[in-house]
Parts: C-alpha cells; sequence; structure tokens
C-alpha cells in the first residue's frame, strides 16, 4: 500500500517528520511493504499530522499521530485500515473536508507534489493543453468571462489586467507571481506551492500564453524554505518534460520561469515595492502611474498576480469559465480558500464558494474558539483588515459586501479572538506594525503611525481620554486618505473598526477597572 504522511511546513510544525520517520522504522521492523509518500496538506490542520492509507476499500485517515502512537497504530492493523482511537475513515468524508468546494485546491493533500504522472491523473495539464490550442486574446477572454478577481485582496479582475499587458506592444514581457504572503494567519499561498506546485507552474504558463510573456518569477519569502524548495523542484521537473522552455507543449511559444527570495519585509507584498526587491534594489514603493501592467519589471509590461490568482487558472481553463462563474456571489465570483486561524477550533484552510456568511465560518466550520470562551472579535484580511464584531457575523464573504461594513476579505485571512482580547491593545498594534514595517517613502504612514501608538498610549494611560480619540479618528482619516500604498492606507481598518465595535475597551484604565 502506499502511506501518505504530509511534508507541508504545518504538518512539520506538529511532528510530521517524526510521524514519517516513526512510520519507516515500524514497517522495517515489521518486513512491511510500503511506499511513503510526503504529499501536501488537506488543510484540516487540527488533524495534522494526518496520515493516509491506501486500504482495498479506498483511502482512509488517521489523525493527528504523534510518533509515540506509530507502534499501536500498526498494532492495531493500520496497513488494513483497522480499527484504532486515531481513526478517522474515507477522509473525503470528514466534515471540514466533506464540506468544502475544491477548485483551487482540489489536489493538495491527495496527489504526490512531485509526481507529473498523479498531477495528470488527477486533472492536470488539461488547462495548460487547452491553453496551449487557443490565440492570446481567447485565453484572456476566457479568463475575463470567469469572473476571476486578484486574490492578494484588492479583488481587481484578472482577465482585465492580463488584456492590458496583451495590449502592450512590447517585445518582453514578464508574469510575476506575489508568493509573499506576509498577512498574519494566512498560509493558502504556502499550501498550494507545497501541496501542488505545479498547479503554479501551470497557471503561470498560461498567463505566459495570454499575455506574450515569455518570463515568469516567484517571489517569495525567505521564511517560506519549504515552498522555494517545493517551488523550484517542480519547475526543474516541469522543464525537463517540456512544459516549461522554449516550446511550451509543443504550441511553438516559450515561456519560462524562476524563484526568488525576499528579505521578508511586509511591504515587498506591496506590488511596487516588490518589482523593486526583484529588481535588486531595497523595496520602496512606487508611485501609480505608470502601473505594472504598462511599465512594471525592468520598465517592461508586467502581469503580477497572486499565487491563488494564478493557481485558479487551470481549472478555469480546463472546465471553462462558465463552470467557475457558477460559483460565487454577485461580483464576487468562483471560490475562495479561506484560512481559519488565531484562537479557533478547527484551524484550516476552507475552500468554498463566495458568500458563506461570517458567523457560518467562525461558529460552524471553525467550532468557535479554542479556549472555549465566547468569540468576542474576528479579524478578517491579515493585519490591515478590520475587526468584526458578533453583531456583523451575518456579513457574507464577498469583496463588496466586507467593503460596505467598512472591512475587506484581503487574501482571505482571518483570527479568531475570545473575550479575553483587548481592543486597544490590538489597535496600538496595527499602529506599532505600521512604524515598524513602513518603507518611509510618504508622510502620513511614515510619521503618523508612530503619532498613532503614542496617542493610543495617551490614550490607555487616561491623559484626555475623548481628546485622543479625537486625534486618532482624525489621524485615521488622513493616513486613509493620504498614504501612497495600502500598508498606510489600510492600517486605520483595524484601529477603527477596534474603536467603533469595542468602544467600552478604549476607556482609560481607571475608568475601565473602576466598571470591572
Ligand atoms: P490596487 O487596487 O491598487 O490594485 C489592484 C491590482 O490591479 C494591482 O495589481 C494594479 O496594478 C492592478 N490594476 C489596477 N488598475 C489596472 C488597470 N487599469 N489595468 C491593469 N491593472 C490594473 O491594490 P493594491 O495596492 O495592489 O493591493 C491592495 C490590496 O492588497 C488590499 O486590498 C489588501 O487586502 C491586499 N494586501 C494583501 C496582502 C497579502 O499578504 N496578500 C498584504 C497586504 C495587503
Ligand atoms: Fe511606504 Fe507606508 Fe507610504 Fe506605503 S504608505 S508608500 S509603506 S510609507
Amino acid at each position: 500500500p502506499v502511506i501518505y504522511i504530509p511534508g507541508d511546513s504545518g504538518a512539520l510544525a506538529l511532528g510530521a517528520d517524526k510521524v514519517a520517520q516513526a512510520v519507516a522504522e515500524e514497517l522495517k521492523a515489521r518486513g512491511g511493504e510500503a511506499k511513503i509518500v510526503r504529499n501536501g496538506s488537506r488543510g484540516a490542520y487540527f488533524l495534522e499530522p494526518m496520515v493516509e492509507i491506501e486500504t482495498a476499500e479506498g483511502r482512509v485517515a488517521y489523525g493527528p499521530v504523534r510518533a509515540s502512537q506509530v507502534k499501536g497504530l500498526f498494532d492495531a492493523g493500520f496497513l488494513s485500515g483497522g480499527a484504532h482511537e486515531l481513526f478517522l475513515g474515507d477522509p473525503e468524508k470528514i466534515p471540514f473536508i466533506s464540506r468544502q468546494t475544491r477548485l483551487t485546491f482540489a489536489r493538495c493533500g491527495v496527489t504526490d507534489p512531485f509526481s507529473l504522472e498523479d498531477y495528470e491523473r488527477h486533472g492536470g495539464l488539461a488547462g495548460l493543453r487547452r491553453a496551449a490550442g487557443m490565440a492570446p486574446a481567447e485565453i484572456v477572454a476566457e479568463v475575463t468571462e470567469s469572473g476571476l478577481r486578484g486574490r492578494g485582496g484588492a479583488g481587481f479582475p484578472t482577465g482585465i489586467k492580463w488584456k492590458t499587458v496583451l495590449d502592450t506592444g512590447d517585445v518582453q514581457k514578464y508574469i510575476v507571481c506575489n508568493a509573499d504572503e506576509g498577512d498574519s494567519g494566512t498560509f493558502a499561498d504556502r499550501m498550494i506551492m507545497e501541496g501542488d506546485p505545479f498547479v503554479l507552474v501551470e497557471g503561470m504558463a498560461i498567463a505566459g500564453l495570454a499575455t506574450g510573456a515569455t518570463k515568469g518569477f516567484i517571489y517569495t519569502r525567505s521564511e517560506y524554505p519549504h515552498a522555494i524548495a517545493a517551488m523550484r523542484r517542480a519547475v526543474e521537473i516541469a522543464r525537463r518534460a517540456r512544459i516549461l522552455g522554449p516550446d511550451v507543449l509543443g504550441s511553438g511559444r516559450a515561456f519560462d520561469m524562476e524563484v526568488r527570495e525576499g528579505a521578508g519585509a511586509y511591504v515587498c507584498g506591496e506590488e511596487t515595492a516588490l518589482l523593486d526587491s526583484l529588481e535588486g534594489k531595497r523595496g520602496m514603493v512606487r508611485a501609480k502611474p505608470p502601473l505594472p501592467a504598462h511599465k512594471g519589471l525592468f520598465g517592461r509590461p508586467t502581469v503580477i498576480n497572486n499565487v491563488i490568482s494564478l493557481a485558479s487558472v487551470p481549472v478555469i481553463l480546463d472546465k471553462g469559465a462558465v463552470f467557475y462563474k457558477d460559483f460565487g456571489m454577485g461580483r464576487s465570483r468562483g471560490t475562495i480558500p479561506i484560512q481559519i486561524a488565531g484562537n479557533v477550533r478547527h484551524g484550516g484552510l476552507f475552500e468554498i464558494a463566495f458568500g458563506l456568511t461570517l458567523g457560518e465560518i467562525v461558529d460552524d466550520i471553525g467550532g468557535g474558539t479554542a479556549t472555549g470562551r465566547p468569540v468576542k472579535a474576528v479579524q478578517v484580511g491579515g493585519p490591515l483588515g478590520a475587526y468584526f464584531p458578533r453583531a456583523l457575523f451575518d456579513t457574507p464573504f464577498d469583496y463588496e459586501a466586507f467593503a460596505a461594513r467598512d472591512g475587506l476579505i484581503g487574501h482571505a485571512g482571518i483570527v479568531v479572538f475570545d473575550d479575553s482580547a483587548d481592543m486597544l491593545k490590538q489597535a496600538r498594534f496595527a499602529m506599532e506594525f505600521c512604524a515598524i514595517e513602513s518603507c518611509g517613502k510618504c508622510t502620513p504612514c511614515r510619521i503618523g503611525s508612530t503619532r498613532g501608538v503614542e496617542v493610543l498610549d495617551r490614550l490607555a494611560a487616561g491623559i484626555a481620554p475623548d481628546r485622543q480619540v479625537e486625534l486618532v479618528t482624525d489621524l485615521c482619516n488622513t493616513m486613509k486618505f493620504g498614504s501612497l500604498c495600502a500598508l498606510g492606507g489600510f492600517t486605520p481598518y483595524p484601529v477603527m473598526s477596534a474603536l467603533t465595535h469595542f468602544p467600552e475597551d478604549f476607556r482609560p484604565a481607571p475608568m475601565r477597572e473602576a466598571a470591572e
């Protein structure tokens, strides 16, 4: 049989390597015949390390497995799916997994990430093969028609971005994949790069064929060593199989790519700072216009898309725009991989059509807090996202619905807090984060964030509280409308949402103590 043990860094952090070693030792000691495949994670991190085994009746899972439990598993007949307290049955029937609609993450945690054969057997390469026989404008039209919008956070229509690049007459164009996943509580990019790296290679190659770009770069962070190694290995395999190179799948068109490592500055996830960093400079934000689509990497027209945007393209080309567009609500079409993190019982990645409410995600899918205390707030969209109180849990996961409530979906990470969270401290953290990560180019962000920390400190100390609230509100307004990029411009979201929805936490210390 084949035994699947995730090699994904989330599972590794929970001891997957030790489990794999214990399984190998046990197999050796018992003379058992089995192949161990280090696959990606299915994203149910509360069950990791989740070990799966192929039995005569199909795949069965056990988890979360500790290395010390491996011997017991073998004693219980684990190789033929024997009963054990860690037995989870068919992994596809675990509610956290069965309730998902996996289009982008269809293979993640299922296949061997480095087997092209396995990839193709599970639908891989069908999109690129189709694209190879299409004219560039036809590919762009298909992506536009699908309604796919940028999954990095801004939600800009991917097809329109591609069309802008296609329409430029330049001889050299680039595809840049923004894999600088810096938002707190997000891990979708990492998970797909480690669990199904070929899907990103395929998506980037399709983007190349669609726009006439012959070279691609994946820009990711040095904190992602496993993702970097996985992508490099996958690119090498794809080159050898002529999926990348001078003649992509016999299309007569060229596309190749490489992986570049950043040093971990949060601002390098902003597309123009990313370009500077990729060009070997210090990551500083550039003023727009010109848009990168017109003048991007080395001054050439450049498509910059997030990992998930690009990884969603193969299924669109394979199954068609209409199939993809059928999922979702309003102008948010297709599926979104929601990353559930923080103080939550069932943390992990949950891919589903747009439209689920925040309450369903937190209470139903996430199972409430890990501490068992009431949920106080949920931050949606990373450190620059707004805090949502329970009163707003009816907000559907949709770009426009979140914007209408002064929030953002961002990269679809949600971080859950229980009632012990101090929202004034969280607001201060947002300002401090901005002060540390600011690239320093514009005043509202560079100076405003430092002043913001001071104002909130005075508020916490009970010094003229009404005046501090007025000041921080005014400051947030200046940062929101006066900053050059989203770092300074979005820091007001966590600050103002905390202040608006949890005013009781912003009462100065002596008054708060008296009330308690
Ligand atoms: P933006 O709204 O300025 O641009 C969105 C994208 O569309 C950019 O790639 C831009 O170049 C492109 N674009 C705009 N008009 C275009 C046109 N006419 N033709 C072709 N392309 C066009 O947003 P920005 O500043 O790039 O991103 C902000 C978002 O980033 C926020 O919503 C936030 O959620 C997200 N974010 C994501 C993080 C992550 O870790 N993924 C971290 C921090 C923020
Ligand atoms: Fe740099 Fe901040 Fe201005 Fe963005 S908002 S350009 S990070 S100083």
